[in-house]
């Protein structure tokens, strides 16, 4: 047939442009053309019995319904009551109020050593990360790696782990809603972890977790103080996200920088 392979090669086409633009998962079974027209309302009739609702087509369940607020609320009484990194990757695991969860593969909880001295927070897990089940385990974190290794660490002496921790569908930023209801979760794991220095990997985990709006780049290289609910203080270090890294390798030596600071730190020095 002349048709067909052009057919397949223009699909092939299309799924590559998707794969591309990080469009990894189906979340419905049947695809949804979002450019038709909306069917016009039928009327209903005024005394009809009400009719059970058809079952809906999505193959993936739903996040516990309730307002982001109230979802973060139980969140936070959930993390609150977990005594060790166990109890609290057990909660999460049976936690179903964010959304996230649902699309993807595995929860990505942590990595390293739980009782090292530093504890380092990224944004959110990718695609190597979902497949795997812990954070940092594709491109980034294989440079994080480089990167603890010029001050003398690797993962048996470090604890990572990431603000959310499921996989945005597609690798997308997670939402406001998305971060408040995941940020007992991540506030609980650092307070039992106790570390004495938190490294926020990139900006959006600074920002959250000091509570700052100031972009990474005014804020990388200075000391901040992160205050757990139980009123503790760790001295945190906000620095280049090594994703970022690896699109602008020119900036690698203020990361350079940053770690040169840690090591620092670490020694007594600064
Ligand atoms: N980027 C992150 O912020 N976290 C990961 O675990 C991987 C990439």
């Amino acid at each position: 047939m002349q048709g067909a392979p052009s057919d397949r090669d223009a699909l092939q086409a299309l799924l590559d442009f998707h794969v591309e633009a990080g469009v990894d998962l189906a979340l419905d079974e049947t695809p949804n053309n979002r450019f038709a027209e909306p069917k016009a309302e039928t009327a209903k009739p005024k005394a009809a019995p009400s009719q059970p609702s058809a079952p809906s087509p999505r193959a993936l369940p739903k996040a516990a319904a309730g307002a982001p607020e109230e979802v973060a609320n139980m969140a936070r009484e959930q993390a609150r009551h977990a005594r060790s990194l166990e109890e609290l990757e057990a909660i999460l695991t049976g936690f179903d109020g964010c959304a996230l969860k649902f699309s993807a593969k595995n929860l990505a909880f942590a990595d390293g050593n739980p009782e090292g001295r530093v504890m380092l927070v990224g944004e959110a897990p990718g695609a190597d990360e979902d497949r795997i089940g812990k954070p940092f385990m594709g491109r980034s974190g294989q440079l994080l790696d480089r990167m603890l290794a010029t001050i003398g660490l690797d993962r048996t002496q470090v604890y990572v782990a990431n603000i959310v921790p499921w996989r945005p569908p597609g690798n997308r930023t997670p939402t406001p809603q998305e971060v408040a209801i995941c940020k007992p979760f991540i506030a609980r794991q650092i307070e039992l972890a106790s570390p004495e220095f938190v490294i926020c990997l990139g900006g959006p985990a600074a920002q959250n977790l000091l509570g700052i709006k100031d972009g990474i780049l005014r804020t990388r290289g200075r000391w901040y103080s992160y205050k757990t609910e139980d009123g503790r203080e760790i001295r945190t270090l906000p620095t280049l996200h090594p994703a970022y890294l690896l699109r602008q390798p020119l900036q690698k030596r203020l990361g350079w920088r940053d770690f040169q600071a840690l090591r620092r730190a670490l020694d007594g020095r600064e």
